[in-house]
């Protein structure tokens, strides 16, 4: 065995010999990194670091003088955010590694010089490179706060959440453009204010790419998203549902399957309500208000089924409700999902808002996208966004084929007539299904339920159906006009609308 090398011990002669001979404190604090520096591992990590420095530098100019762009292009963003900013700091590290690995290399040889050579200040090469050094360190701590700056923002951008894997994020993505929250950050929701999150979901996030790399994420995406964080503390940086929000006036268009299409309107005054001066009202105030907690069990994964609901009222008063048409053992209450209610317990669909095709093309026909002077439009295109195809690819072909070659058959002056608004009908078809329907993720036409409302799924009434019963016989609400006041029931022309000059 050798004897273990003693680190070297400074001589004070040696430090005389050093101010006698002009050399500055600096000069001597140089003197290690330019021994040890000289090595391939620290070179590589220079190199790395210039170029990428000098890349990103030059990336930045052209984003001022062009006013951003790189965030367009989902990869551009990762070479330029991500990828460049991750090789400068690789060489960056790099650089200390090699000088210490050199430095244990030395040692254990017994090689390591008791002083290292002096860099000599007097020449003015040694001088350039310390100021050199010194620059770039400067450099280096700039560029790299500014790219670390840019790095979380682009991670935090729609495009990056949104169009980076592309597949994976089609379906809440498209629903997501078609939605009043469009012009809202996916991060405002998903992530929201506040340090611990953001750390959260930058571990999620990482776990998600590997699930991407190595395709194990799952199709379609579960909802409900168990991770999500509690969305009183999103929604709430917005709305405020407490603020009394008075009654909306809900006009829901639908188009019979009859030759003319014709128009039928529901009009509703919902409730929403909120907190007044008598304390809580309406449908927000009753779920929402201070002091108010309604906490659930729900035995499906998708929190369709809930047996058992306890209803503290703003008083402090709790009321337990069960229900007697859902039969739960007591294994699966305990094994069950508990949830306190909030926001996502009725507005689940805020954004990734997926539509049935009848609603789909209700919307449509309202917004004159597809003209009511096609006969049976709404039944034909009803049947060709039902019919079941491979790809999305195979379902625009088919849909244009079979509106086409109904109207070609059945009404051939129609066809000819009017090839313009059959030509737009047929986009718009094969655009709802484009929105809604992506074979490669498993969704399809109701994949995702919709808890607002009660029409096309349970929604309100997995509560509100009169089933869910109080030891004293009282049971959550069901009375139609518990909710609403229904103004008109799928009137054609309500009189109401005329009446308040709707119509
Ligand atoms: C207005 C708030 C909001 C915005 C903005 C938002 N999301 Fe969501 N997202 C939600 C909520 C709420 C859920 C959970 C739905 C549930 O649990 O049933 C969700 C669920 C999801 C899911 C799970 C699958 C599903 O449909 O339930 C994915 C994936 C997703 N969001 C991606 C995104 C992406 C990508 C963006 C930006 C392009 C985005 N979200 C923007 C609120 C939002
Ligand atoms: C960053 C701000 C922001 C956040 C966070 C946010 N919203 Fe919104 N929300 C808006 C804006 C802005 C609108 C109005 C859009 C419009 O009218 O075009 C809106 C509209 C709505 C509407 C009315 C939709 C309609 O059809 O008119 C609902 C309901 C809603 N938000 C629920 C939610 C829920 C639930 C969450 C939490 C998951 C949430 N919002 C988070 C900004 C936000
Ligand atoms: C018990 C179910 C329920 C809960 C819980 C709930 N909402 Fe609502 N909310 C409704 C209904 C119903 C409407 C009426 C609009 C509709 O039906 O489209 C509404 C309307 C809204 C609107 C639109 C108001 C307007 O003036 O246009 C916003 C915004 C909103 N809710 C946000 C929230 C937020 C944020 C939360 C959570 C803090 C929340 N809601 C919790 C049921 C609920
Ligand atoms: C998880 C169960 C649950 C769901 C889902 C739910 N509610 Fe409720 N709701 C309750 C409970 C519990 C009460 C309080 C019952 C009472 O007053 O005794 C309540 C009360 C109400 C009230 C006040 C009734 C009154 O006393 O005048 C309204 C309005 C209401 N809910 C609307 C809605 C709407 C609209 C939806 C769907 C968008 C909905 N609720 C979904 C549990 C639920
Ligand atoms: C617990 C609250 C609640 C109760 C009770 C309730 N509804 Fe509703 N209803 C809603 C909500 C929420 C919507 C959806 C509004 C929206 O689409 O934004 C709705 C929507 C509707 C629609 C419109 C559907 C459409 O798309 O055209 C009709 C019709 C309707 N309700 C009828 C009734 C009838 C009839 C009853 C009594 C049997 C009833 N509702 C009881 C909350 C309720």
């Amino acid at each position: 065995m050798v004897p273990h090398p003693r680190d070297p011990v400074p001589d004070p002669s040696e430090a005389r010999d050093l101010l006698l001979n002009g050399e500055t404190k600096a000069g001597a604090w140089l003197r290690p990194i330019v021994y040890l520096g000289r090595n391939p591992i620290s070179l590589t990590g220079a190199v790395l670091t210039t170029s990428s420095a000098f890349t990103i530098v030059t990336f930045w100019v052209f984003e001022i003088v062009l006013g951003g762009g790189a965030s367009r292009y989902p990869y551009g963003g990762i070479l330029f955010y991500l990828i460049l900013p991750g090789i400068f700091v690789v060489g960056l590290l790099l650089m200390p590694a090699g000088a210490l690995w050199r430095r244990y290399r030395l040692l254990k040889r017994g090689e390591l010089p008791h002083f290292y050579p002096r860099a000599d200040f007097r020449h003015p090469m040694v001088r350039r490179a310390a100021g050199l050094i010194g620059f770039a360190t400067i450099a280096n701590v700039l560029i790299f706060t500014t790219a670390s700056y840019q790095g979380v923002q682009y991670m935090d951008s729609v495009s990056f959440c949104g169009t980076t894997c592309h597949t994976v994020m089609q379906p809440e993505y498209s629903a997501y453009l078609n939605s009043p929250h469009s012009r809202v950050a996916c991060v405002e929701c998903h992530i929201g204010p506040g340090a611990s999150w953001f750390v959260r979901s930058k571990l999620s996030g990482t776990e998600q790419v590997f699930a991407v790399l190595f395709d194990t994420y799952p199709r379609p995406i579960p909802s409900p998203v168990t991770s999500l964080r509690p969305a009183r503390e999103t929604c709430e940086q917005c709305h405020w549902p407490q603020r009394f929000g008075g009654n909306i006036l809900l006009v829901k268009n639908h188009y019979d399957s009859d030759e003319a299409n014709t128009s039928e309107s529901t009009v509703l005054l919902m409730k929403v309500g909120g907190v007044d001066a008598r304390g809580p009202a309406g449908i927000h105030g009753h779920h929402l208000a201070a002091g108010v907690q309604i906490h659930y069990i729900a035995i499906d994964a998708q929190r369709q089924v809930i047996p058992w609901v306890s209803y503290t009222d703003a008083s402090g008063k709790t009321t337990i409700f069960r229900s007697n048409a859902i039969k739960a053992t007591q294994q699966q209450l305990d094994q069950g999902q508990h949830r306190l209610m909030d926001c996502m317990d009725c507005h689940n669909r805020p954004t990734h808002t997926f539509q049935l095709p009848a609603d789909g093309l209700d919307q449509a026909i309202q917004q004159h996208y597809i003209s009511t002077d096609l006969p049976y439009i709404k039944r034909e295109a009803l049947a060709a966004l039902q019919a079941s195809y491979p790809s999305r690819q195979v379902a625009r072909e088919r849909i244009a084929q079979a509106l086409e070659n109904f109207y070609k058959t059945q009404y051939p002056q129609i066809a000819s007539g009017k090839s313009a608004e059959l030509a737009q009908a047929i986009q718009t078809v094969e655009g709802i299904y484009s929105r809604n329907v992506f074979p490669e993720m498993h969704v399809t036409w109701g994949t995702y339920p919709d808890d607002l409302g009660h029409t096309n799924w349970p929604g309100c009434f997995r509560c509100h159906d009169g089933s869910h019963v109080a030891a004293g016989g009282e049971s959550i609400p069901n009375d139609c006009s518990t909710c609403h006041d229904i103004l008109a029931m799928s009137e054609h022309n309500p009189k109401v609308l005329t009446e308040i000059g709707m119509q």
